[in-house]
Parts: C-alpha cells; sequence; structure tokens
C-alpha cells in the first residue's frame, strides 16, 4: 500500500462543525482559538486530525506550495483549486478562503461575484481580505450578501511594499492607532474575526480586549483570542526564509529530504525493492511462461 493510501485509508475523526457562534463563544469564556493554513487535501486531514478550529486556505499557499516570490501574483482559478482540495479533506473545522491581491478591491460587485466563487465553487465557510479603508467597505458589501468575513490589519502581505517591506507594523504609537483604526472599522463592516499580523504585543493588548469579535494573531504577541501559524513554516516543511514569530513543531522537510535520498540510494545498490514488495506467479504459471515467451 503507498504512502498516499495510507493516509487517504485513516479518515480523520470527525466532530461538530466549528461555526461562528462557537468562536464568539470560545472568545467569550476565553478559550484560545486554534487556526491553521492548509492548501491541499492531506494538509487539510492533518489539520481535522490534530482538531483545530479554524483552517485558512492562505495566499502564503502561493509561496509555499506554488513556489511564487511573493502572494502577489496568485490567481483567484489557483486559489480556488487549492480550496477544493482543502475542503474535500475537510468537516469539521470552519473554512476559510483567502481572496488573493486584485480579486476584491476594485468594487463591491467584484468582490462579492469573488467571495461567492469561494463559497460556491470551493465550498468555504468564509473568506479573508486584508487591510481596512477601502477593503472594510468591501468587506461589509460581502457580508451584506450573506458570506462571513474575516479581516486582516497589520502587515497585510498583499500590499508588503507600499508598507516598506515585510517587517513589522504598528510600532509607533500613531501607527499603531491606524491598525487600531483599521481594527474599528473592519468590526464595524462585520465582520466575524480579524487576523492581526506582525506588530507589537503592546498594541494587541490594548486592542483586543476592546473588540467585540474574536481576535487571532501572528506574531502579534499573546493577548488575542487565537493564533494562526503556516502550515509549512510551523512543520518545518517551508525552506525559505520564515519571521521571527514562527515556531517550528516538526522538520518535516529534513525528514522527507532524509526519506527520499534513503529511496534513491536503495534503487541505486538495488536493496529496493526487496522480494516482499513483489508479486508472484504459480510455479506452473511461470513454467508457460517460460514456455510461451
Ligand atoms: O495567507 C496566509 O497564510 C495568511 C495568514 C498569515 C494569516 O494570511
Amino acid at each position: 500500500m503507498s504512502a498516499a493510501t495510507n493516509i487517504s485509508a485513516a479518515p480523520p475523526a470527525k466532530g461538530r462543525p466549528v461555526t461562528l457562534s462557537r468562536l464568539a463563544e470560545k472568545k467569550a469564556l476565553g478559550e484560545p482559538i486554534v487556526m491553521v493554513t492548509a492548501y491541499d487535501h492531506p494538509s487539510a486531514q492533518v489539520a481535522e486530525s490534530a482538531g483545530v478550529d479554524v483552517v485558512l486556505v492562505g495566499d502564503s499557499g502561493a509561496m509555499t506550495v506554488l513556489g511564487y516570490p511573493s502572494t502577489v501574483p496568485v490567481s483567484l482559478d489557483e486559489m480556488l483549486m487549492l480550496a477544493r482540495a482543502v475542503r474535500r479533506g475537510l468537516s469539521t473545522p470552519l473554512l476559510v478562503g483567502d481572496l488573493p491581491f486584485g480579486s476584491y478591491e476594485r468594487s463591491n460587485e467584484q468582490a462579492i461575484e469573488t467571495a461567492q466563487r469561494f463559497v460556491k465553487e470551493a465550498g468555504c465557510d468564509a473568506v479573508k481580505l486584508e487591510r481596512g479603508g477601502i477593503c472594510a467597505e468591501r468587506a461589509a458589501a460581502i457580508v451584506a450578501a450573506g458570506i462571513p468575513v474575516m479581516g486582516h490589519v497589520g502587515l497585510t502581505p498583499q500590499t508588503a511594499t507600499a508598507l516598506g517591506g515585510y517587517r513589522s507594523q504598528g510600532r509607533t504609537a500613531e501607527r499603531a492607532l491606524e491598525v487600531a483604526r483599521d481594527a474599528l472599522a473592519l468590526q464595524e463592516a462585520g465582520c466575524f474575526s480579524i487576523v492581526f499580523e506582525a506588530v507589537p504585543s503592546e498594541l494587541t493588548e490594548a486592542v483586543a480586549p476592546r473588540l467585540e469579535i474574536p481576535t487571532i494573531g501572528i506574531g502579534a504577541g499573546p493577548a488575542t483570542d487565537g493564533q494562526v501559524l503556516v502550515f509549512h513554516d510551523l512543520l518545518g516543511i517551508f525552506d525559505g526564509h520564515a519571521a521571527r514569530f514562527v515556531k517550528r513543531y516538526g522538520e518535516v522537510r529534513r525528514a522527507m529530504i532524509a526519506g527520499v535520498a534513503e529511496y534513491a540510494r536503495d534503487v541505486r545498490e538495488r536493496r529496493y525493492p526487496a522480494p516482499e514488495h513483489g508479486y508472484t506467479m504459480a510455479p506452473d504459471e511461470a513454467a508457460r511462461l517460460r514456455e510461451l515467451i
């Protein structure tokens, strides 16, 4: 049996689907919300089996699985393809699809149309978009169309160039206030939750308790209601630069390289396949075959 069939053969334990009210309840009870990204069927099954609350098909997949240099180039169709694969491996966590750069900013109509595709074609429960300002208006339009929206403030990678690069945000009181205002605008717009990325802990300590909706941090300190990490970062699958907020819980890439290298050695030194990996014929059939040939 191949590794692939092994993964599929172990169906994840399914729980009650995580709803928006369950997330709100978790905030009220002070129970941390666990969110992780996923980009394909096996990573979705891992997230399901590990019992996380929210799975984000992040546009970080542009870099982690599609090999782009940033999140900017990924297309809507590519994101939908990743999201469909994740949906097929997931039944309990809330599934959020990340609206890619350029797919929602132009108009409320564009934003609604894109969000609807994530729900209709990929089975997402909600969508996420980046930034406040005009994007809060887009969030309000999507919410009015009946689709739950998660906001994202602080370091917003889709517009990292305008922010001066991939660097922490809100480190002066004025800039921190701008991030806080973006978060409030997104709450006003009807977002059910907001991600704070790469901002000082002092900012989330001041803002998170003042927001009614759950806050999720990534490099935002411990004061948010939950945490999110990129699947490939936390498991050590991604080979690129890791931000300081990344904590590695595995060295999967190293294990994968070691596994493939050992396989290559076994093939070259004729240790693989061994007799137990092959099929045999009954001796009389083998004798007949030799005659026929
Ligand atoms: O795309 C992504 O992975 C994200 C998370 C970092 C929140 O937006």
